[in-house]
This record gives C-alpha cells, structure tokens and sequence, in this order.
C-alpha cells in the first residue's frame, strides 16, 4: 500500500437513507485499509443503521446526535474535535435532507456544525429514490456543493430499495474507498492532465475457439492508472480482456486483440499529455482466421503463420506531439538493460519501465515487482515493491525530471 494511505483518520457520516444498512460495510472496509475511523450517526440515521454494530466494526464509540449538545461529551465540542482530527470526511449515504442542510450551512445536528468546521476534504456519497435525486432542488444543491469544493460521488444506477429503478444507488465500499484516497492523495501533481494508460494482454484468435495470448493480468497498467487518478489526472484506460474490478474512476475502453488496441491507442492518443504502454501487446497473430473450428489433422505437428502486428508504442512515438511524454513497458528475459535502451531510442520512448520477467515475485501475475525505470536523458533507478508502490515511484520519477527540465 502507498505510503500516504498510511492510518488516514477518517470521520464517516451516516444520514438517514435506506442505504445506511450499508454503513457496517463501509466502515469494514475503511478499518481493512488500516483507516482510523469515527462514525457520526443524524438522529434519523438512528432508524437506520444500529450505533452498537458501528462501534463494533470501527473499535470505538459511535458519535450521536445525543452526544453533540450533551453535558457529557459536550466540554470535548465534539464537531470541533471531530473536524480537526479528520484527514478526510465522508459522507455516505448522504440523503437529499441533508444535502440541503449543507448547502444552507446549517448546523443543528453534530455532523452539519463538523462539515462547516472542518478544512479537510469532503466526500458526499448521495444516495436516494430517482424522482429526489432528480427534482430541481436536489439538483440545484449538488450543483451548489460541487462549486464550493465539495466532491460528489455519483450515484449507481440499478434497482432501488424504493422500488424504483433508476439512478440514485449507493456505489459499493470498493468505490467509495477509491474516491476517498483521490480526495486525500497528498500529490496533486496530475491535476488536469490527460493520461492514456493500455493494459493487459491481448488475444489473437486462430479460429473461433482458440487464441494465441501471454499471462498478463493488467495489474501493473491499473496500479499506474490508479496512481495517475489519484494524483488528479483524468485517465482513459485501454484494457485487454482481463477480469478487473476496481476500475471505476476511468474512462475505461476494452479490447480483444492488438489491432482493436491499436485503434483505441491511435482515437484517444491525441489530446494525451502522457501516454502509459503497459500493456502486454501480442507481436504476432495468426495469418489467417478460421472462421470454422479448427478439426484435428491426420498429422502430429500443425504449422501456422504468423503475421507481424503493429508496434503500437513505436507508432505513437511517431506520433508524439511537443510536451507529450511516452512511457513504455519492456518485459525482458534476458539483456534487460540493453534491449530496454534500444527500445527507448527505436521507439522514441520518453522512459521505459523494464522488468525482468524470469526474476521472482516480478513480472506477470503477481502483485509485486523490481524494475528499471530508464529516461531518454540517461536517468536509471531500480525499484522493488508492490505493483502500487512501483506507480508511485513511476510517477515520482517520471513528474520530478519534467519539473526539473521546464
Ligand atoms: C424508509 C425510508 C427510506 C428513506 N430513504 C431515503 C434515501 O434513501 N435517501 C434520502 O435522501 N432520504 C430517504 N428518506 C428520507 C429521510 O429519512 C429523511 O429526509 C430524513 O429526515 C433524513 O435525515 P438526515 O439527512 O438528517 O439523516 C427515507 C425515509 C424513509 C421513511
């Protein structure tokens, strides 16, 4: 895990929605992700959601509105407290009423007198039937929260417990986790960028049935998005057909084989301030396409040709327009470092992130890496870590020569 998500102090409010059943959840996962958790309940949240299961999960007493004017906790101004504390508030759900409430500035309950105290960021997760997230009012609120700085989660679309179908769900804890470490990432160094990032491995169908594939899970093109996305970046995600969830926040383009890859590689390269090639892009596919499966021959081998596909990389290197910074992938077996620079030069990369794929805990699959982070300049750094602690070093590198060099 990044070193900055390290025991983040987060103050979870709860208000009086349906979705405030899945508030336990919430605060399993912020508990899971080593978070330093205070729930504060709205009275109506009470009706909801038991205080007693919250401070269970969380390992602390659950903050009621009864506590906020009380003689007993009041000498500690609870709202004060709570809001200097917090490195991030979250609200979630949060109901039309209490949207409202914000908007007003009002300050009646503990959790609207903490959201006016508080300087550090806030994550509003609203969540209700679609006529209320609809009417003008709601509409009118959020519209009023997002310019004074408030960031909104949208809601899910799908069944709602109303009845209803439509938009207004509560995004699961996965999501709402992930755009909790946006709002708190302390580097804002990708803040209206564009990055493009490609993942994954591509598939070359021989015949209706089969293809010719390697073993990459994406794992290390995602982290580098995710990183990307946290730092501020808008990020468009190119991914090869793996089963990733956790990908919410980009603007995410599946593909199948190195062709359709390139396609999305060339439509989106343009207005890209950096471009992220981490995916594992097959050099060759199958010459001709069956478009019957493939029956057993008589014969004990079976020759196929192969038919070199696109160096997308090497394209976009062609392509690269001033201040465009291209990042490139190069899974090595053996000559690492000198078949890695001689990519960067033939492909006109700006750095390349090379790993040696036969080391171990490295490469496909896994969820660590070692690699050599390589600059056209001559820079070189090797770094070792989890495939999230590799983008951040990627990052790291790749924004403190561009600062360097302006
Ligand atoms: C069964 C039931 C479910 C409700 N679900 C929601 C909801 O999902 N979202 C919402 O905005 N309001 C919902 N409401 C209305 C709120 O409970 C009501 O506006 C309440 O005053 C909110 O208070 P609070 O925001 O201070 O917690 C629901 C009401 C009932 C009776």
């Amino acid at each position: 895990m990044a070193e900055w998500k390290n025991r983040k102090r987060i103050v979870l409010g709860i208000t009086g929605g349906i979705a405030a059943y899945k508030g336990p959840e919430i605060v399993r996962a912020l508990v899971k992700a080593g978070c330093d958790v205070e729930v504060v309940l709205t009275e109506d949240a009470e009706r909801f959601v038991s205080p007693m299961v919250l401070s269970t999960l969380a390992g602390k007493r659950t903050w009621r509105q009864q506590d906020f004017l009380s003689e007993e906790y009041g000498w500690k101004i609870p709202h004060i407290t709570l809001a200097d504390w917090a490195d991030v508030v979250v609200v979630a759900p949060c109901t039309a009423e209490t949207l409202a409430n914000i908007a007003q500035g009002r300050g009646k309950e503990l959790l609207g007198s903490l959201l006016l105290a508080t300087r550090a960021p806030v994550l509003l997760c609203p969540a209700m039937n679609v006529n209320m997230l609809a009417d003008s009012s709601t509409a009118d609120n959020l519209r009023i929260l997002k310019e004074r700085g408030y960031t909104i989660l949208d809601p899910d679309s799908g069944d709602l417990a109303c009845g209803y179908e439509g938009k207004g769900r509560l995004p699961s804890p996965e999501v709402i986790l992930e755009e909790m470490w946006r709002a708190v990432c302390p580097f804002k160094t990708l803040e209206g960028k564009h990055i493009l990032v490609t993942a994954g491995p591509t598939w070359e169908f021989l015949d209706p049935v089969r293809f010719l594939s390697n073993p990459s899970t994406g794992k290390m093109g995602v982290a580098v998005a995710r990183a990307a996305w946290y730092r501020g970046a808008s990020v468009t995600l190119i991914l090869g057909p793996v089963p990733l969830s956790r990908l919410a926040g980009f603007d995410v383009v599946r593909v199948v084989s190195a062709e359709e890859m390139k396609e999305a590689a060339f439509a989106h390269s343009g207005k890209m301030d950096f471009i992220v090639k981490a995916a594992a892009v097959g050099d060759y596919r199958p010459a001709e396409y069956s478009g019957e499966k493939m029956k057993r021959s008589g014969s004990a081998t079976l020759q196929i040709e192969l038919a070199q596909n696109v160096d997308i990389a090497a394209a976009l290197g062609e392509r690269k327009h001033d201040g465009q910074v291209l990042i490139g992938f190069a899974a090595e077996s053996h000559d690492l470092l000198k078949n890695a620079t001689e990519k960067i030069r033939k492909k006109n990369l700006d750095y390349i992130v090379a790993n040696d794929i036969t080391a171990p805990e490295s490469g496909f699959g896994t969820d660590t890496n070692t690699v050599r982070i390589l600059g056209a300049d001559g820079s070189a750094s090797e770094f070792s870590g989890s495939k999230e602690d590799v983008a951040e070093e990627i990052w790291n590198i790749v924004l403190s020569h561009k600062r360097s060099s302006r």
